[in-house]
């Protein structure tokens, strides 16, 4: 066994997943929130989580439930250590929100243990075990919060074992996510899941597909316009929307505000809008969705972002 170092830290940005059409394979880092995790060796086998930071009541500590457990087992495993690992979560994404929390934390896990095990990983590697803690999470392993946390800007994740194609997002790429006030839901993204039906005809599997493929080029030409018009979903937000308060209203405003294109964020309750900067001001749209959460009766928070970086090492000794 290579041992790297006794101690790693990295760092990774939340995350929109989906972008509508997207369901599963397309995500989009955002600047406004990240998590920092630490990894050390120790002396005893097994996982130690311990939280800090402002997001991290409520969250479980045991290794098979929380995101970053079932990446740190399958490291340790890979990295053939008979060692244990003491993880510190520093959480700062709120959980809960559509905004990739469980895959910031996951992503920052993975890649604080390659850095310890020096092991070296290929970015499919280190995504691979990464979206290990989303199964752990959610049921199952999809990758695109994760592959946006680990990779930043814009990211495609396809295929089995999964692969992650990356794009830099364009430079006037705005972000607008506005969040209702609801209930927190104990697994929520479990639930919202469910929802989804396990088939769907192939007319709906053709339009999502070509709007997909239009959100792709759109990010390979920088062409916001075009990105946005592929924002529709047909497998996933049909099913999910009824349980946004508003959703329909916000949608409109958003778009009449100046938004590219408008969906839910991830397994929601946030909604997202990407906007073009050159033309339009991201404050303007996440207000125009604050106002429609409230003709819904329901109050809201929202900020703006901009696409962020990858994941990446803070420290390691
Ligand atoms: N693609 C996932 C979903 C993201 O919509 O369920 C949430 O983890």
């Amino acid at each position: 066994m290579n041992i790297g170092q006794l101690e790693a830290v990295a760092r990774a940005f939340c995350s929109t997943a989906n972008l509508g059409a997207g369901f599963d394979t397309l995500g989009l880092a955002l600047d406004r929130y990240s998590d920092t995790v630490t990894v050390r060796l120790t002396q005893s086998p097994g996982i130690r989580i311990i939280f800090k930071g402002t997001m991290a009541s409520g969250l479980p500590r045991e290794a098979d439930r929380n995101a970053a457990g079932p990446p740190a087992v399958a490291l340790l495993k890979r990295a053939r250590s008979k060692k244990g690992l003491a993880i510190t979560i520093d959480k700062n994404v709120p959980p809960g929100l559509g905004l990739g929390s469980s895959g910031a934390t996951a992503a920052a896990c993975t890649k604080a243990v390659d850095r310890l095990f020096a092991l070296g990983l290929s970015s499919d590697e280190l995504l691979q075990f990464a979206s290990l803690g989303e199964k752990a999470v959610s049921g199952t392993a999809h990758a695109d919060n994760v592959g946006a946390s680990l990779f930043g800007g814009f990211v495609v994740v396809y295929d089995r074992p999964v692969k992650a194609i990356s794009f830099t997002a364009p430079s006037s790429l705005g972000i607008a996510v506005a969040t209702p006030a609801m209930p927190a839901r104990a697994n929520k993204t479990r639930r919202a899941r469910k929802l989804v039906p396990r088939k769907i005809e192939t007319a709906k599997a053709i339009l999502n597909v070509g709007r997909a493929s239009a959100i792709v080029a759109g990010f390979a030409r920088h062409n916001i316009s075009m990105i946005g018009s592929g924002m529709i979903d047909e497998i996933a937000e049909p099913y999910r929307r009824s349980f946004i308060p508003g959703y329909n209203d916000v949608k409109r405003l958003a778009l009449e505000a100046g938004a590219a294109g408008v969906a839910i964020s991830g397994a929601g309750p946030s909604i997202v809008g990407i906007v073009d900067r050159t033309a339009h001001n991201p404050q303007t749209v996440a207000r125009a969705m604050a106002r429609g959460f409230a003709r819904n009766r329901t109050q809201s928070t929202w900020f703006v972002a901009r696409p962020a970086p990858e994941a990446s090492i803070i420290r390691s000794q």
